[in-house]
C-alpha cells in the first residue's frame, strides 16, 4: 500500500519520541511491503516562534494531503504561565482538529502484565482494565460562541453548545465499538443539571433501539469520575461531550499505570490523526530520556483505525510488549534496571521488527 504520512512533532519531547515512531513505521513497511512516505510540518509553540501561527496554512496543506497524521506534543512553559499571551500553542491543537474534521477522540486505556504493578490502583482493580474513551473533540464548551469578558474584564463567560447531528455521529461510532467488543456502552453526561447533557442523553436513547445488541448505561460524570478509579472493570465503551472526555481520559490514564504508554486516535473525516496521550514533557527535552512507546503504539492505531492493517498494527504491539517483558524500556518505566535512551528504544523495536 501507498502511504503518505504528515509528521507534526511539535514540542518539547514530541520530535524525541516522533522520530522513534518513524524508525517503527519504516520497519513496518519494510517488512509488509508498503510505500511510506513522510512530510513534515510545525504545530505549536515551535510554529508561533517560526510564522507566528500555532497552526500555519503551510502544516495544514500537508495535513489535509496526508493519509494520516501522526503528532507528538504540544505547549511551552513560557505560555503556561501568561494567561494574557495572545497566541498560544494549544490553539494550534483546536484549530487543527476543527479544519480536520476530526470530531471523535479515541482513547484507550488497557493494561500490560508487566506494567500493572506500577497503578497506584490496587492490582485486583485494574489487572486486565479495557475500556475505550470516544470523546467528542471539536465542539461543546472548547468552540461555543460566545465567549469571553464584559467590557470591564470582570466578568467572563463560556459557552457549551451542542447539536443533535454532532451527538449522532460521535454516539454511533460509540455503538459500533462496542459491538466489536464487550457491547455495552456508557453514556457519561451531567443531564440532571445541563440542558446540553439531556440532548445527549436523549439522542443515545433514540439511537439504541438501532443497536439492540449493545447494552446501554447513563451515568452521571461526577459518578463516572468516581466508579472510574474504583471499579474500572465495569466500563467498556465511554462516550461524552469535550469537556468531560478531557478530564476523565487524564483519569483513566493513571489505571495503566503509565501515562507515557498511552496512545491516542482522533477520527471523523478522510484524514486522521494518530498521536500519545502525554504532553510535551518540557523538562525532558532534548535529552533522549522520554518513553517513545506512547506514540509507537499511536503508530500501531494508525495501522489498525487508519489503514485497516491488523497485522501491521499486532506487529507493533508485540515488540512494544516484548521491549517491556525484556526491561529494553527508558527510565520512566526501569525500576531500578538498566534505562535505555529514547534513540536506543527506537533503534531496539525497529530491530526487531525486521528480525
Ligand atoms: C488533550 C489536551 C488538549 C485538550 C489541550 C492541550 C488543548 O489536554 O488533548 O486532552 O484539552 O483537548
Ligand atoms: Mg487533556
Amino acid at each position: 500500500m501507498e502511504m503518505n504520512i504528515a509528521l507534526l512533532p511539535g514540542d518539547g519531547i514530541g520530535p524525541e519520541v516522533v522520530a522513534q515512531a518513524v524508525k517503527v513505521v519504516q520497519a513496518i513497511g519494510q517488512k509488509f511491503g508498503h510505500q511510506i512516505t513522510f512530510k513534515e510540518g510545525l504545530v505549536g509553540a515551535c510554529a508561533i516562534d517560526a510564522t507566528g501561527d500555532p497552526y500555519p496554512d503551510a502544516t495544514h496543506e500537508i495535513c489535509a494531503a496526508s493519509d494520516a497524521v501522526l503528532f507528538g506534543a504540544i505547549g511551552d512553559p513560557k505560555y503556561d504561565n501568561d494567561p494574557k499571551a495572545k497566541v498560544r500553542p494549544e490553539q494550534g491543537l483546536l484549530r487543527m482538529r476543527q479544519k480536520l474534521g476530526l470530531f471523535a477522540n479515541v482513547r484507550p486505556t488497557f493494561t500490560f502484565p508487566s506494567l500493572v504493578h506500577k497503578s497506584p490502583l490496587k492490582l485486583d482493580r485494574v489487572d486486565g482494565v479495557d475500556l475505550v474513551f470516544f470523546r467528542e473533540l471539536t465542539g461543546g464548551i472548547y468552540f461555543g460562541e460566545p465567549r469571553g469578558r464584559n467590557e470591564q474584564g470582570t466578568k467572563a463567560f463560556d459557552t457549551n453548545v451542542y447539536t443533535k447531528e454532532e451527538i449522532v455521529r460521535l454516539a454511533r461510532m460509540g455503538f459500533e465499538a462496542a459491538q466489536g467488543r464487550r457491547k455495552l456502552l456508557t453514556c457519561v453526561d451531567k443531564a440532571n443539571v445541563m440542558a446540553t447533557s439531556r440532548l445527549w442523553r436523549e439522542t443515545v436513547q433514540e439511537l439504541a433501539p438501532e443497536y439492540p445488541d449493545v447494552k446501554v448505561e447513563y451515568e452521571f460524570v461526577d459518578a463516572v469520575a468516581m466508579r472510574l478509579i474504583q471499579w474500572p472493570k465495569a466500563y467498556d465503551v465511554l462516550i461524552t461531550e469535550n469537556l468531560f472526555g478531557d478530564i476523565l481520559t487524564d483519569e483513566a490514564s493513571v489505571i495503566s499505570g503509565s501515562m507515557g504508554l498511552m496512545p491516542s486516535a482522533s477520527l471523523g473525516s478522510k484524514v486522521k490523526l494518530f498521536e500519545p496521550i502525554h504532553g510535551s514533557y518540557p523538562q525532558a527535552a532534548g535529552k533522549d530520556i522520554a518513553n517513545p512507546l506512547g506514540t509507537v503504539l499511536s503508530a500501531a492505531m494508525m495501522f489498525d483505525y487508519g489503514f485497516g492493517l491488523k497485522e501491521e498494527a499486532q506487529a507493533i504491539s508485540e515488540v512494544v510488549n516484548l521491549s517491556l517483558a525484556e526491561g529494553f524500556v527508558t527510565e520512566d518505566i526501569a525500576e531500578g534496571g538498566k534505562a535505555y535512551k529514547t534513540s536506543e528504544v527506537g533503534d531496539w523495536l525497529a530491530a526487531k521488527i525486521l528480525a
